[in-house]
């Protein structure tokens, strides 16, 4: 921080608690840290991974109460209070893969693996929340995370094959529609 810019906002602290990944955590905070950096330097969830810390790629996602946020775009002390999940959530054995990281693997759903937490995440809530699964319905509910790989189909796939796992039933009954008829802008 320059000092013009500390004169300007100061350099106020606050305490905030909040649960992590199902855990209670207390920390004094500056109020201008950011989410992503709280979760990042303070509890070391490196899993929150940050691109263009401005709110367009949706790599920082996390869950907050259940649902997607921005963690670049919230302020640590936003979180008094509540509930935030990463990925590192999903598996308390490093060693055992939760469904749907074990349906990223087998789908081939990441290639550099810079989006994939927030993907992985995204793929719990839409799960959790009911949302359909066909290829276009799936590629809407992720198009707020870019993938710089573009492998998007191969992420549709996981998303489906997650879902397969975690409700039951068929894996992308329309898997294949996306690649048919361009839709989402990705490659295979
Ligand atoms: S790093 Fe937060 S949206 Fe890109
Ligand atoms: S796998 Fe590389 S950004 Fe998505």
């Amino acid at each position: 921080m320059t000092t013009s810019t500390a004169a300007k906002y100061g350099t106020a602290r606050r305490t905030v608690t909040m649960r992590v990944n199902g855990r209670g955590v207390t920390r004094e905070v500056s109020t201008r840290t950011t989410l992503a950096d709280f979760l990042r330097d303070e509890l070391d969830l490196v899993s929150v991974h940050i691109g263009c810390e401005h709110g367009e790629c949706g790599c920082c996602n996390v869950l907050f109460d259940g649902h997607s946020v921005r963690s670049c775009l919230m302020l640590a002390v936003q979180g008094d209070g509540h509930a935030v999940e990463t990925v590192e959530s999903l598996s308390v054995d490093p060693t055992e893969l939760h469904p749907i990281q074990e349906s990223f693997a087998e789908e081939q759903g990441l290639q550099c693996g810079f989006c994939t937490p927030a993907m992985v995440l995204r793929t719990k809530e839409i799960i959790e929340t009911g949302h359909a699964m066909t290829d276009a319905e799936v590629r809407h509910e992720i198009s707020g995370i870019l993938c710089r790989c573009t492998g998007y189909q191969n992420i549709v796939n996981a998303v489906q094959s997650a879902g397969a796992k975690l409700r039951g039933g068929a894996v992308g009954a329309d898997r294949g529609e996306a690649m048919a008829d361009g839709a989402g802008g990705g490659r295979s």
